[in-house]
């Protein structure tokens, strides 16, 4: 994407790149937020920081929207220098979920999600459009919603609005900080697979933080390991970090059954057994957009050796037990 497309119109269609070069921050009391950290994060990927508590990734996120200054190195948004932008015009391209969501109390809902294009100039007709479609997006329908209050809405809902806030302008790109922490976990189970169907829709360059190694796992395409003063420990995509974790502590970062969170990134396709003529019968069965995951779970339920692996209906293959525990973790993309 070139320079041109990051207009005050916001009507941006692409997402950008970001490059941190040697990284650092250190605060005026001297403590070493992040020391000297590099990343690339690819255009359309969603990229999650994770570590432990007080490692330096909000730092991070903040540092490429400028809500705080970096104290050392270089920071690329289509290899173009952020530090060299209006902190205020660079931050209407980036749409920020904060903890805790941050809506403005005292503001409906419609007039909280059209903030930023109003802020760009944006005709109040066109406000409003955006404001629907997003609400609708985030699938909360807008006449019921449009003109209530913040603490008139569930925790979960806010959350929602809170995305659809940040996707407003269409920004280059979303920040979010432990987006979804504040939802129980089958709410969070369900925000998180809209949030994936909209990030198919939407394609945007997004960093999201958090402390949910399933939650990294699941909505990750890569996924950055940080230890304390925002050392990268590794930088790969789901499951890769499972089935060849970098060093002890990243393997025990990601847990003790992480050989069972990767079944549930590896495809089905990978381990598939091609075959014509193939009956189903009782044969338990999984679609070909499955998980090695879903395999197992099949297998299991009848106590079966192997299922039937059916595409358009039509089945196309079998996966056997010891292939599930042969195929290796997809190669890096
Ligand atoms: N304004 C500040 N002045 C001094 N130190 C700060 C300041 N803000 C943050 N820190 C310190 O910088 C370090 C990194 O903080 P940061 O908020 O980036 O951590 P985090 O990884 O987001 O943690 P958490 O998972 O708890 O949110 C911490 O040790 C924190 O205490
Ligand atoms: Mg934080």
């Amino acid at each position: 994407m070139d320079a041109t497309a990051i207009t005050d119109s916001g009507t941006s269609r692409s997402a950008a790149s970001i490059t941190l070069q040697d990284v650092g921050k250190t605060y005026p009391d001297g403590t070493v937020a992040v020391g000297d950290f590099s990343l690339e994060v690819r255009a359309g990927e969603l990229t999650v920081l994770i570590g432990p508590s007080g490692c330096g990734k909000s730092t991070i996120l903040r540092m490429i929207n400028r809500l705080i200054e970096p104290t050392r190195g270089t920071i690329l948004l289509d290899g173009q220098d952020i530090l060299k932008r209006n902190p205020v015009e660079l931050r209407r391209h980036i749409g920020y979920v904060i903890q805790n969501v941050g809506l403005f109390p005292h503001q409906k809902i419609g007039a909280n999600i059209g903030t930023v294009p109003k802020l760009l100039g944006w005709d109040s007709a066109r406000v409003k459009a955006r404001t629907e479609e997003l609400l609708e997006l985030v699938g909360l329908d807008p006449a019921k919603y449009r003109d209530r209050y913040p603490h008139e809405l569930s925790g979960g809902q806010r959350q929602r609005v809170g995305v659809a806030r940040a996707l407003a302008a269409d920004p280059l790109v979303l920040l979010m900080d432990e987006p979804f922490s504040a939802v129980d976990p089958i709410a969070r189970g369900r925000l998180q697979e809209e949030f994936l169907k909209l990030q198919a829709e939407v394609r945007k360059t997004i960093v999201m933080v958090t402390h949910d190694i399933d939650e990294a796992v699941r909505l990750g395409d890569r996924i950055a390991v940080l230890a304390e003063g925002g050392k990268l420990q590794q930088f790969a995509p789901p499951a890769e970090l499972l089935s060849r974790p970098s060093s002890a502590g990243v393997a025990s970062f990601v847990g003790a059954d992480r050989g069972i969170r990767r079944l549930a990134v590896t495809p089905v396709r990978d381990a598939l057994q091609p075959s014509d003529g193939l009956q189903a019968g009782d044969r338990p069965t999984v679609d070909i957009t499955g998980t090695l995951h879903d395999a197992l779970a099949a297998m299991l339920t009848v106590d079966s050796a192997e299922v039937i692996v059916v595409e358009d209906g039509r089945p196309v293959g079998t996966v056997s037990r010891s292939a599930i525990f042969d195929t290796p973790a997809p190669a890096e993309a």
